[in-house]
Parts: C-alpha cells; structure tokens; sequence
C-alpha cells in the first residue's frame, strides 16, 4: 500500500467513527509513525509503506476513535512556536493561552530584569514561552501535581530554557520575597460542568480543569495569598464568563484591571497593574 491509499482509508475511517478533524488527524498520525513533516507527506504520496508501520497505525487509530485525544497520542504539541511533550497527566497547551504570553512579551519589553512566577504551570508552555523570549524575566514555574510536574521539567530541558521549576501548592503561604509578574492559567471550570465536556477535555486531568463549584477557587486563592507578594502586575487566563468576577477579586487587592480577548472574540486574560500608593 503507498501513502496516498493509507491517508484516504485513515481518514475514512476517523471520519465514519465520529473523529471531527478527521483529515487533520489522520496527517498528524501518519506524519508521526513514518516520521515524516508536513511538506515530506505531500511529496512522497506514491512512497509504499511497510506493514508493520500500517499496522501501528491502526493500532493508534483505534486509540482515537476510543476518544484520546490526538496530542497525547503523538506525544508532543507546538505553542508559541516551541515543543513540549504532552501526555496522560497534563494539559494540552491550547493556542488561545498564547494570548498570555504575548501580553507578558510586551509588558517585560519595557522592564529591566523581572521575577516572573508562573503559577499552576502544567506542562510548562507559558514559562518556557516566557523565558525563551524575554531575557530580562528569571521564570520559576509552581506545579503542585504529577505527572504534570514530571512534564514540566521534561519540558524545560527540551527546550534549554531558564526556568527554576517548583513543587508547590498554591494554596498554600507562598515561599517568595516578591514577584513582579505573576502569570497563571489556573482550572477555572465549575465542577459541575466538567461532565458534560468532550470525551477527549474529560480524558485531561480533572485537577487541571475543576476550579470549584462557581470556577473561582484558584483566583480566590491568588488574590489572597499571591497578590500581596506581587509588585507590578498580574496576568490570568480565564474562563469566558468570568472577567467581572475575576476583575472584582484582583480590584479588591489593589490592582486596576483590563480584560483581553482571544483570537475567537471570547474574554480570556485578565491583566491587573498595581495601583501606586
Ligand atoms: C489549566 S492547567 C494550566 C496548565 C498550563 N499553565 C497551560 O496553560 O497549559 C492548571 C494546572 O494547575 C495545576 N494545579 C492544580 N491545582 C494546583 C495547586 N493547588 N497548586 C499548584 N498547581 C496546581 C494542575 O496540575 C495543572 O497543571
């Protein structure tokens, strides 16, 4: 069988089995298993392919009609440009969170060196982001939860970034004398809700989703224990609904706020300056 026949039966077969992106992921699984980019795979459609590659194939088709999700299956994802491993365990980076990571680009362009804590750090993609892009920013990363810890550090190794990592609970009294920036993008999901999610966001960890009965757990927590250690700004990712609630929490504590929105049009970072005394 040459690739063009394998990539037409793949997709076939995504498709008939409910898999949205069918034509997408059936790329993304060939171009993994023969180890090939995206411009090899269009340029060797006539290539033949060896059976036990196809039958690994199958295998990892099966495995996403069960309803993993593609990026746990491939074992790596892109944000911001950069690699990072992902697997059972950790949060699949999503390309609106880079919206963060622009806005904290653009506001350490205009400082000298920074302590930068990004908090409830998951696989690392905003602090590895950070650090790789802003030389300025000395970047601790807080994760309190394995295997997401075990990514992070795998991360910040993958890509030679300067990324103090550490083991903590942010609910916990912090064990910092001070922060200029504070970045999070912490679980913001009403427990209720969590149910009723895609089959592949239910099969990410309910630790990185489930932000209490009304989603505000954490910001509650980090308005509380982390703001008063913060010295210049603070910058969270949200869910959609939750700007004005956010806002009132961080208001509270000294910081005048605005809301970003993400590529989709939907309020998704709240960046709070500290008001000057
Ligand atoms: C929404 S995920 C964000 C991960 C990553 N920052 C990103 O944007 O993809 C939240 C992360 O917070 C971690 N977490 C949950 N509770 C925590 C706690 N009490 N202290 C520290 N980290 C926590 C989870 O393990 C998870 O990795």
């Amino acid at each position: 069988m040459v690739i063009s026949e394998l990539r037409r039966g793949l997709f076939e077969k995504l498709e008939k089995n409910g898999v949205a992106d069918a034509r997408f992921d059936a790329d993304a699984l060939i171009m993994h298993v023969l180890g090939l980019s995206r411009t090899d795979l269009a340029l060797r459609f006539d290539q033949k392919v060896d059976a036990d590659k196809i039958n690994e194939l199958e295998a990892l088709a099966l495995r996403r009609i069960s309803g993993e999700p593609l990026q746990y299956i491939v074992g790596k994802w892109e944000f911001y440009g950069l690699p990072f491993y992902v697997g059972e365990g950790v949060l699949i980076p999503r390309a609106d969170t880079e919206v963060l990571v622009d806005n904290a680009l653009e506001f350490l362009a205009n400082e000298p060196e920074c302590t930068v804590v990004d908090l409830c750090s998951g696989s690392g993609c905003i602090a590895v982001s950070v650090a790789k892009n802003a030389k300025n920013a000395k970047v601790s990363a807080v994760e309190l939860y394995e295997p997401a810890y075990s990514y992070l550090n795998r991360n910040v190794k993958l890509n030679n970034a300067a990324v103090k990592v550490i083991k903590a609970d942010l609910f916990d009294t912090p064990d910092f004398d001070g922060i200029d920036l504070l970045l999070t993008n912490p679980p913001y999901i009403e427990t209720d809700t969590i149910n009723g999610l895609s089959q592949e966001v239910k099969r990410e960890p309910k630790t990185a989703l489930d932000g209490g009965d009304d989603g505000l757990d954490y910001y509650r927590a980090i308005a509380e224990k982390w703001l008063p250690i913060t010295r210049k700004c603070v910058m969270a990712e949200i869910g959609e609904t939750q700007a004005a609630d956010v806002t009132a929490l961080f208001e509270q504590k000294g910081f005048a706020c605005v809301t970003v929105k993400d590529l989709s049009g939907n309020d998704r970072v709240i960046i709070g300056t500290k008001n000057r005394v």
